[in-house]
């Protein structure tokens, strides 16, 4: 890696952060199976917001969601916290909002935060091809490589056959070829509908079942998973591929490189990430949210890149807690819920 950014981030910052996610989830739990995808995230990044504005923190969103599907959104450029060390915020509220208003596992809400500076600026790039894979496997995969060589290459590094190979990739018409060669090449594939980012996690989680993720999802995502991965100490390479007519036009225009893979250190300068998710629906990682009991139970993956920790934390959250977030976040919320009752 260049030159270390540091922020001096208390060392129990993980906990701090969960909240965001945590509340986050709670508030898009309300929306699970309603078919209401765009009130659903609106309802977490509403929420995601107000726990945000009262960390001790200078952050500044960076890599925001929702431009690409016009959808509610934490805005690139908006300031969070009430002061404190600055930093770059990622944000998905819902990642996975088909999964959330369809009632399917693995919609969660995901955070990312690095020093000022250290993230990559997509600009308006949509889609990003994408390579994650297990620490062993870093510096020694090409993914510039056809799909068997790359196969074999990832074989070698882990110690495996191609044939134990389990590879992640999102179920999309653009993939068809890929995921035809890598069967062709005698591995396996994991074909979901949507979520490169808790494919990618578990790529670089030891012993979660992926051996790697390949193929194109969303860019946001991608500067997520960078974020994650790098605490995970993993593998992980990403390069612009713009799907759109109008997103081609416009990452030419903002004089992007699209043939370039960029390495994961130039996708996020420095190890002194922390990344959190909680689930939503429960999902490959980890339980989604239940009300019970007077309480939200939440699953949430904290990664600490500079404290190198990896933990999935059980909370149950106060019902007072969450409402008083909530509340605080969208007073209609509140009542559209109890409207619902
Ligand atoms: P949403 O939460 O916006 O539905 O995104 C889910 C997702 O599947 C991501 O995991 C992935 O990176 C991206 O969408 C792929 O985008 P598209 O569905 O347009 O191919």
């Amino acid at each position: 890696m260049g030159e270390a950014l540091n922020t001096a981030l208390p060392t129990d910052f993980a906990y701090a952060l969960r909240k965001v996610t945590e509340i986050a989830a709670c508030a898009a739990a309300d929306w699970i199976g309603r078919g209401e995808k765009e009130r659903g995230d609106g309802a977490a990044v509403t929420a995601m917001r107000t726990v945000l504005n009262r960390l001790p923190i200078d952050g500044r969103i960076v890599i925001g969601e929702g431009e690409k599907d016009e959808a509610p959104m934490l805005y690139n450029g908006e300031t969070v916290g009430t002061g404190g060390p600055a930093l770059d915020i990622a944000v998905d509220p819902v990642e996975g909002t088909s999964y959330l208003a369809k009632g399917l596992t693995n919609a969660m809400a995901t955070i990312a935060v690095a020093p000022r500076g250290a993230m990559f600026d997509p600009g308006p790039a949509f889609y990003m091809r994408k390579f994650a894979a297990p620490g062993m496997a870093k510096g020694k995969v090409d993914p510039t490589l056809p799909t068997r060589e790359i196969l074999a290459g990832l074989a070698k590094a882990l110690g495996k056959p191609i044939s134990d190979l389990h590879i992640y990739v999102l179920e999309k018409p653009r993939h068809k070829r890929l995921v035809r060669e890598i069967h062709e090449a005698g591995a396996r594939t994991m074909l979901y509908p949507a979520g490169d980012v808790a494919g990618a996690i578990m790529a670089a989680l030891p012993g979660a079942g992926i051996d790697a993720l390949l193929g194109t999802g969303g860019t946001p995502e991608g500067l997520l998973t960078a974020c994650a991965i790098q605490a995970l100490g993993g593998e992980f390479m990403g390069k612009l591929d713009p799907q759109l007519h109008t997103e081609k036009k416009a990452v030419d225009e903002a004089g992007l490189d699209i043939n370039h893979w960029m390495k994961l250190d130039q996708l996020v300068h420095s190890n002194d990430v922390v990344f959190c998710a909680t689930g939503i629906t429960t999902g490959l990682l980890f339980d989604g949210v239940e009300e019970k009991a007077g309480h939200y139970r939440t699953q949430t993956l904290m990664l600490s890149g500079a404290r190198r920790e990896r933990q999935i934390l059980t909370s149950w959250l106060h019902r007072e807690e969450v409402e008083e977030a909530l509340g605080a976040a969208t007073p209609e919320a509140t009542a559209d819920k109890k409207g619902r009752g």
